[in-house]
């Protein structure tokens, strides 16, 4: 039997835990038409969420279409408007229909359709030159509204942070709002995992997506969840671990869901030939520590001496009382204005997060920390 567990990929069905309440609360806001933000920390499980309200929505509400679009490693407008031309086959998957609505709605530039061998849908290559992009975001948006006038539609631009880092971001984002603002049957999922950059785009009343969404902070998962879900995967493979142990496990791993995979994913795989025992979560654990070592380590090279120090500052006290002077004598730091301005470069970095106190955002991180820094 293939392992239940998966920690690279986005996950959808049975392998998809609970997150019931997120799932209902997003399909009350597409229903209602309310663009919505939503937002965490990195392998939350926001994508996961998304593609499991879309395939909700394909097999129970068809009067909805649904528009998934990674913009994850998207430079430049071009970029953002190519990876949704190339989607437009979810919304028409008749090459010949989907041709002629191509024909009466872009006016000024060529594009290339091919059809996919895998899903035989087709797939549209647009070629345009960078002068013609307000035209071309114009036809685009034009032809999202005519998908609308058959069926509402739902657009989740997942890592929207991206935009904001685009060199002509100001101009672009207002151009998109100006759209946006109009299509009265179209609605948005903007997803993505900086919070800093995000908040800025949504809260700061000079930039263009100000108040344009709700609000949604995706949580991690409750204990009381996960421990049904992975009793079932165990379970249906024949592996019976204890209630007690889930949530030793869930406990562990601080209820984060890739890590819950991962750790459960090596466990299934343990499993196969031994039976559990208390040394076994902590040989998972140092494997998993072993697998992020190099990329820990590139991140740790490339910060300056007073970081590290207040890295090893936070670690050692768990982000409280980081500016007493006592604290600074044993890292090293001369001053607490050296803290500060680490801190801030640290959370900036995405390294720590702000929660009342400082913590380290991964927790593998603080793992690999304790050990090695
Ligand atoms: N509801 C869930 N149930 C089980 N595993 C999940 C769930 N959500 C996320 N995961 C796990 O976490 C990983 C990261 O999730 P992902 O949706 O890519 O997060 P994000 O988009 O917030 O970065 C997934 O590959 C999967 O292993
Ligand atoms: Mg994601």
């Amino acid at each position: 039997m293939k392992n239940p567990f998966t920690y690279s990929n986005i996950v959808t069905g049975p392998y998809f835990c609970n997150r019931k309440k997120e799932q209902d609360d997003l399909l009350e806001f597409i229903r209602a038409s309310q663009n919505v933000l939503l937002y965490s920390h990195r392998r939350t499980g926001k994508s996961s969420l998304i593609k499991q309200v879309f395939l909700n929505i394909k097999h129970q509400s068809p009067d909805i279409g649904t528009l998934y679009i990674d913009l994850y490693g998207t430079t430049s407008e071009k970029e953002f408007m190519t990876r949704v031309f190339q989607q437009l086959n979810v919304l028409e998957t008749n090459t010949d229909k989907l041709l002629n609505l191509l024909k009466s709605s872009i006016n000024k530039f060529s594009f290339q359709i091919s059809v996919d061998p895998a899903t035989n849908s087709p797939t549209i290559t647009p070629a345009f030159k960078s002068a013609d992009e307000s035209l071309v975001l114009k036809n685009l948006m034009e032809l999202l509204v005519k998908f609308s006038t058959k069926r509402k539609i739902v657009i989740a631009l997942d890592e929207f942070q991206e935009v904001g880092k685009y060199a002509n971001a100001d101009s672009f984002e207002k151009q998109l709002r100006s759209y946006i603002q109009q299509q009265s049957n179209i609605c948005y999922i903007f997803s993505g995992s900086q919070q800093h950059l995000l908040t800025a785009m949504f809260q700061s009343q000079n930039r263009a997506f100000y108040q344009q969404a709700s609000s949604y902070p995706l949580k991690q998962i409750e204990t009381e969840h996960y421990i049904p879900w992975m009793e079932k995967l165990f379970n249906d493979g024949s592996l019976s671990i204890s209630k007690a142990n889930l949530k030793r496990i869930v406990e562990r791993f601080e209820n984060h869901p890739m890590y819950i995979q991962l750790f459960c994913f090596f466990l299934w795989r343990e499993l196969q030939h031994e039976s559990w025992n208390d040394q076994t979560v902590n040989m998972i654990e140092r494997v998993m520590i072993d697998q992020k070592h190099l990329e820990y380590q590139t991140l740790w090279d490339n910060l300056s001496i007073n970081q590290k120090k207040t890295l090893k500052l936070v670690l050692m006290n768990d982000g409280q009382n980081l500016f007493a002077a006592e604290e600074l004598t044993i890292v090293n730091i001369k001053t607490a204005s050296i803290v500060t301005r680490c801190l801030k470069t640290l959370s900036e970095k995405e390294i720590l997060v702000k929660n009342g106190n400082y913590i380290i955002q991964d927790l593998f991180l603080k793992k690999w920390l304790a050990l090695n820094a």
